[in-house]
């Protein structure tokens, strides 16, 4: 037996019992006649005692030679100790150690494996194993196991069944690139990696299953943010015989649980907001609603004055930030910087205060009276004592610049509270999007998502104002999951692939067997996907995913640790049929 109890268990009540622990030494102090050893293990710290006139004289010795995270299994006699520790659960107690064995030793750590750690982020991942004795670390990993649990638990009591689906298939366009694995047997030809079981469940739901979930690995090449990887967990769901209404109640239902749940957060029903809703008032369509700071479109009061700034912008857009007249010129001017970087991208930013006693101080006092500036306030629903923000130009990238700026300082301004959870389903998106770059159209969720009813006919005329039945779980300012009532018919199916930019060839040869499928009697369906590292990390009260994730890639896409991606020797490059030519 290694151990009777884990170091996180003993209290007062077990004094006088012969115990055995094992675990890692997280620090000595030794002071020749009396060392004491903090162990550490999963579930927490106990203190080791060894004393001269206590301990036999070889465990002392063994005792002084203890370093940092050698591994080692104790036996002795629970005590009280002396001074007692309120700050950690065992803290009332120590073992006063009668046999002490280095089940292995440890090279000293390249960073401290405490909750603050000197490590900085390249190390601790190239040592993830050691970050993951870190509390926070191994918590979060805790946490994750929680949720999923949670979710399991939840999606098979209400008779959902999981089934899972090949990690080995064809390319399916979900708007990322693919990861592509070469098949040794099939000289010249290619895997892909999913991007989702997308179509895989759409077949279960052909096949009959009826109501689908997966908690599945997905796999993305596109570039690398805070919250993606290019691997990152799905909870998958599908099911038939379904519409929007029925899949919006089903899974606010498993958001409102695992709120209550995990978080100990009861949340009524979730708004539900247009996608022209979200753009128009938040720049965005993932708006975080945990604080104001709506959008005002100033075209009709700013425009046709002599500004030429605002008269030749297709937006004139504002936010009023509640006391932000306070702001000094400095940090006016500091915030204009901000908005002027390229991740950003304005060209400038007009302001207006509102001072105390009702009057306003803009910095185009030039081409705006009083009154007009009124107009600001009364548009961006400004009160005295705050100050209104205004960009301008293109409509969608003016959004985006200012969505940045609401979110910037509503981050500054301490209203992101990591305990206040505010959902969102942002409902009717467009069917389509159109890519600047190539002047195509793409799916704007997928190319399964059907239309609403009523308008595939104008596919034709005004493709960008066809609406589809998709829609997205917002949570707190994060797309959480997102989904689309299927196109389930096989007619349908041709018409969008074709507005896709396929030809019925490329559409027969990518899509056929799901096109055939659905000659056989496919029901109605529709389904959504959660990302799951998303979503922990944001019930865990953190937006960063690679937290939650026991081995997560850095920003280039590279796992430190066990270096990859790597190159293949020769061997196995002709093996798998692939010449590199560098
Ligand atoms: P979608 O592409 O919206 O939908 O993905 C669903 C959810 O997965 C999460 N997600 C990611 N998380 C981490 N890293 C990434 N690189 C990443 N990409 C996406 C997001 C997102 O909301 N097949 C459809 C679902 C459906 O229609 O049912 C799909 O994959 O939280």
């Amino acid at each position: 037996m290694y151990r009777s109890h884990t170091n996180g268990e003993l209290r007062e009540s077990h004094v006088g019992q012969q115990v055995t622990l094992a675990g890692w030494v997280q620090k000595t102090r030794d002071k020749g006649f009396i060392v004491w050893v903090d162990l550490r293990d999963r579930y927490g710290i106990t203190q080791l005692v060894f004393d001269e006139e206590r301990t036999p004289k070889e465990m002392m010795e063994t005792a002084s030679r203890l370093g940092r995270e050698f591994v080692v299994q104790v036996s002795g006699e629970v005590i009280e100790r002396e001074s007692k520790n309120p700050n950690i659960p065992t803290g009332a107690i120590e073992i006063l150690v009668k046999e002490v064995a280095i089940l292995n030793q440890s090279l000293t750590p390249p960073f401290t494996i405490e909750d603050e750690t000197d490590g900085g982020e390249d190390l601790r991942m190239k040592y993830r194993y050691l970050d993951i004795r870190r509390n926070p670390v191994r918590e979060n990993l805790v946490f994750r196991h929680k949720v999923t649990m949670a979710v399991r638990n939840y999606l098979s009591e209400k008779d959902f069944v999981e089934v899972e689906t090949p990690y080995l298939i064809k390319s399916t366009p979900e708007g990322a690139r693919d990861f592509v694995v070469p098949s040794r047997m099939n000289e010249g030809q290619f895997y892909a990696l999913p991007q989702s079981p997308q179509t895989f469940k759409q077949l279960l739901m052909v096949g009959g299953m009826d109501k689908y979930f997966q908690i599945v690995k997905c796999f993305r090449d596109e570039d690398l943010r805070a919250d993606r990887q290019p691997e990152f967990t799905q909870i998958d769901c599908e099911m038939a015989f379904i519409e929007q209404e029925d899949i919006l109640n089903t899974f606010e239902g498993l958001t409102r649980h695992l709120l209550k749940e995990i978080n100990g957060v009861e949340i009524g029903e979730f708004p539900r907001m247009q996608y022209d809703d979200a753009m128009r008032l938040y720049g965005n369509d993932k708006p975080d609603i945990r604080f104001g700071m709506e959008f005002g479109e100033l075209n009709e009061v700013a425009q046709h004055k002599d500004f030429n700034v605002f008269n030749k912008a297709e937006l004139v857009v504002g936010i009023a930030v509640p006391g932000g007249n306070k702001y000094t010129r400095k940090e006016i001017d500091k915030l204009i910087d901000w908005v002027k970087r390229p991740q950003v991208g304005a060209l400038g930013m007009v302001y207006c205060r509102v001072n105390e006693d009702g009057t306003y101080k803009s910095s185009v006092d030039k081409f705006y009276d009083q009154e007009d500036l009124a107009s600001w306030a009364e548009v961006t629903g400004a009160e005295r004592g705050d100050i209104v923000f205004v960009l301008s130009g293109e409509t969608n990238k003016t959004r985006a610049q200012l969505s940045a700026l609401r979110m910037e300082l509503a981050e500054r301004m301490g209203l992101r509270r990591a305990d206040e959870f505010a959902p969102l389903w942002v409902v009717d998106f467009p069917l389509l999007e159109l890519d600047e770059e190539t002047g195509h159209y793409h799916a704007m969720h997928h190319p399964f998502t059907s239309p609403k009813p009523g308008q595939l006919e104008l596919l034709d005329t005004k493709p960008d104002e066809v609406k589809a039945n998709a829609y997205d779980l917002v949570l707190n300012g994060n797309e959480i999951g997102g989904g689309s009532i299927r196109i389930h018919d096989k007619k349908t199916q041709a018409i969008m692939l074709k507005h896709l930019g396929f030809s019925e060839e490329e559409a027969k040869a990518q899509f056929g067997f799901l096109m055939d499928a659905f000659e056989y009697g496919a029901p109605p369906h529709g389904g959504i996907a959660f990302g799951l590292d998303r979503l922990v990390a944001i019930l865990g009260g953190q937006e960063t995913i690679r937290d939650f994730i026991a081995f997560p890639k850095n920003n280039a896409g590279r796992d430190v640790m066990i270096d990859a991606p790597a190159p293949l020797d020769q061997e196995q490059l002709q093996e798998l049929n692939l010449k590199l030519d560098l």
